[in-house]
């Protein structure tokens, strides 16, 4: 048994990576939103530490909430109901996000709105008042696909990656040409600087609806390793140019296709990749020549953050008190689906025992 959202601010956590967040959100408004990010705690190892990001979230959970109930000056008493992220992410740090939602919705005999990270990264578009049906390019450090949003946060899946996530392209990118970890914004900004048609990286899989982005990383290998080091000291922002352009082109032309495919006019992006300067000007000038009405969420709305699974969640049914307590979190969509009770089929009339 489900109910439909209740109105009033909903406390709301996200702890899907590495990003320890909270928010409080009433309807399309996000009154606050606290992101503590675990970014340096994971540089040292050039990447995500699954043990190390859950541990982390249990000693910021309590604070960053509390933070982000005074900041919209939300009481215990005021809250409606918790939302937290239930799914995809890493197992250990979704788990410390929807221990805390439990816990806090049970004390306080709240509902409780568990959320897909997807369709929260989608549901940030919302708070500039997007209207579906439109096509939205999810890129992230994870993800990299072409959601066709329906209605509220309902969506069908256009096209997909085949191998790298762009946001992965992004930071495998950066660590090629010396940057920190993560490297989306360090390349971002780099590129900035330099000049995007001093080298031609390929535009993969320039016909299909799916995306690429593996053969373009060993590009960048390649021209790399063809250079020497002062040749790549000298050069450092126009190859980053370069290599930004490459995975820009690639988005923005699958998604304006998909658009015309689709017979849809408006076009919304989200996840991390969508705070990408070159990004967000070349879709916003392609879709200012082709026609096209786009939604580009605040940078704070990009990059994972509690603001956006509360939008999300008013779009979701709210589980009442205390049914949730045996929620589990999901890593991936497939075991979501896979976690699902099976539907009971009527079963067969036996044939009559013929002894
Ligand atoms: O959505 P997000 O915060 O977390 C996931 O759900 O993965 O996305 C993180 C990804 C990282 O790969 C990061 O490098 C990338 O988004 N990113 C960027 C920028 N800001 C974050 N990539 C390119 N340009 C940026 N400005
Ligand atoms: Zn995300």
């Amino acid at each position: 048994m489900s109910g439909p959202p209740p109105a009033g601010p909903l406390l709301c956590i996200e702890t899907s990576c590495d990003d320890t967040s909270a928010a409080i959100v009433q309807g399309r408004d996000v009154l606050s939103s606290i992101v503590s990010s675990q970014n340096e705690l994971h540089a040292q190892f050039g990447g995500v530490v699954p043990e190390v990001a859950s541990r982390r979230h249990t000693e910021l959970a309590n604070e960053v909430i509390a933070e982000a109930m005074s900041s919209a000056a939300v009481g215990w008493d005021d809250l409606a109901a918790v939302a937290t992220t239930q799914g995809p992410g890493l197992i250990g740090a979704l788990l410390v996000g929807l221990a805390a939602a439990k816990a806090i919705a049970y004390r306080r005999r709240l509902p409780l709105i568990p959320v897909n990270h997807i369709q929260g990264h989608i549901a940030a578009n919302y708070a500039l008042g997007v209207e579906a049906p439109f096509v939205c390019l999810v890129a992230s450090g994870g993800h990299t696909l072409l959601a066709v949003v329906e209605e509220g946060v309902a969506y069908r899946v256009a096209a997909r990656t085949m191998d790298d996530a762009a946001g992965e392209a992004f930071d495998k990118g950066a660590r090629l040409l010396g940057l920190g970890y993560p490297g989306g914004k360090e390349l971002d900004l780099l590129a900035a600087g330099g000049d995007a048609r001093f080298v031609r990286f390929p535009r993969a899989v320039p016909h299909g609806r799916d995306f690429s982005f593996s053969g373009l990383k060993t590009a960048l290998l390649y021209d790399l390793l063809g250079r020497d080091e002062a040749q790549v000291e000298g050069q450092r922002a126009d190859i980053a140019a370069s290599y930004q352009a490459a995975i820009v082109s690639q988005l923005v032309e699958k998604t304006v296709a998909c658009a015309a495919g689709e017979g849809l006019r408006r076009v919304a992006i989200a996840g991390g990749v969508a705070a990408n300067s070159g990004l967000r000007r070349a879709l916003t000038e392609r879709c200012d020549a082709e026609g096209l009405q786009l939604s580009l969420p605040p940078l704070s709305l990009c990059t994972d953050n509690a603001g956006m699974i509360g939008l999300a969640a008013g779009f979701l049914p709210a589980l009442p008190w205390p049914t949730y307590l045996d929620l589990d979190a999901f890593a991936s969509d497939s075991q979501a689906r896979a976690a699902r009770p099976a539907k009971r089929r009527p079963r067969a009339a036996r044939p009559a025992d013929p002894s």
